[in-house]
């Protein structure tokens, strides 16, 4: 049954634990309960699907209803050799599906390990981690289109994957579209995908899928602060991509040092913002109870559970401000502002 609750703060239903109203929460455990809350005209509009709510930043109240699946199931087809369709259902934690697939040695998501966020967000917001994205593995989403009440079907090719982005962050489907099941194309032949950093010397030869999943999340420990016990969205900014020229003048601001970087296409040069921000200063910013986590500055943190939506929205400011007088690099935030 359908769980609707009134004047709800949302501190607990996002991992940033910052307080504002919303009007309505409203928990559905099946497709059909989503078509009856999407059809009650009695709910607040308007309608925003949360997963748990890892992405998101709820800069004032919210006047409508919130809706929150909590269906979990997941259907797996071996369908020819050892390639697997795994049908997974959006609300699912996205790092039980890792864990899980890992352990029937099922290959293809483990490197995405540890990210906060359910199997819906994944594929609206392509999630990525230690040189695997969500969507190079997505094949096909279901969906409800909460315009005309339809259920819809996307392929791969219409998803329009890339970096931290998909066709459900455009202005055209954002909130028009809620994701009800993810279909990932995985495969039983081990393929760990070994490239970046230090995975290759952590896992040793012939890694397990769960050996791979223990190394991405150890690696992860040691930079990202832990969900469990401190309040944030993962990376607050998303990596800027510049031009070779542009790349040339920030070696040439910083001769001393070798600039991370990563060539992406002609003339595209990404930079970790992470990088940028630690150079222009910013490290130890603090605002009232917002800080920058110091293994990763790019994680804005809630430090000790008292930082409000002001606090993160002054301290993002002043880190786009130093690092564009530095650099003159505009950061872009990956966290939704609401
Ligand atoms: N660095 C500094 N100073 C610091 C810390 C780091 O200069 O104090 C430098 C490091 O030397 C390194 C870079 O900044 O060159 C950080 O690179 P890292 O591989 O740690 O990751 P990232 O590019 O900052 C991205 C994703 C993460 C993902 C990691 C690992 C984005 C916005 N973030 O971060 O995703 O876990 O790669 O693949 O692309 C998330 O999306 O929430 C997230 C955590």
């Amino acid at each position: 049954m359908s769980e609707i609750l009134h004047n709800c703060d949302v501190r607990d239903i996002t991992t940033f634990h910052i307080s504002a109203k919303a009007a309505c929460v409203a928990c559905y455990d099946s497709i059909e309960e989503l078509e009856q809350l999407l059809a009650d005209t009695t709910l607040p509009r308007p309608v925003k699907h949360l997963g748990q709510g890892s992405n998101m930043l709820f800069t004032r109240d919210f006047p409508g209803t919130i809706l929150i699946s909590r269906i979990n199931e997941r259907d797996i087809d071996h369908a020819t050799d050892d390639s697997v369709i795994v049908a997974a259902s959006a609300g699912i934690v996205m790092d039980h599906l890792c864990r899980d697939l890992a352990a029937l040695g099922i290959w293809g998501l483990e490197n995405l390990s540890g990210i906060p966020g359910t199997v819906g967000a994944s594929a609206v917001q392509n999630v990525g981690a230690y040189g695997v994205e969500a969507g190079e593995h997505i094949a096909r989403v279901d969906a409800i289109d909460t315009v005309t009440g339809s259920h819809c079907r996307f392929d791969h090719d219409m998803m329009q994957f890339g970096y931290r982005h998909s066709i459900f962050k455009t202005p055209q489907a954002r909130d028009r579209y809620i994701i009800t099941k993810v279909y990932f194309r995985l495969t039983t032949r081990p393929t760990p995908r070994l490239d970046y950093a230090n995975l290759q010397t952590i896992v040793g030869d012939n890694p397990t899928a769960t050996d791979m999943r223990r190394a991405v999340i150890t690696i992860r420990d040691t930079k990202l602060p832990d969900p469990a016990t401190t309040g944030s969205a993962g990376s607050f900014f998303k990596n800027p991509v510049i031009t070779c020229e542009h790349f040339q003048k920030i070696e040439a601001i910083c001769p001393d040092t070798k600039v991370p970087h990563f060539i992406v296409g002609d003339n595209a040069v990404k930079v970790p913002a992470a990088w940028l921000i630690d150079k222009a200063g910013c490290k130890t910013m603090t605002q009232g109870g917002a800080s920058l986590w110091p293994t990763q500055p790019l994680v804005i943190v809630n430090t000790d559970g008292t930082a409000t939506a002001d606090d993160i929205l002054t301290l993002e400011h002043r880190i786009i401000d130093a690092v564009n007088s530095r650099f003159a690099i505009t950061l872009t935030p990956e966290v939704e502002h609401l």
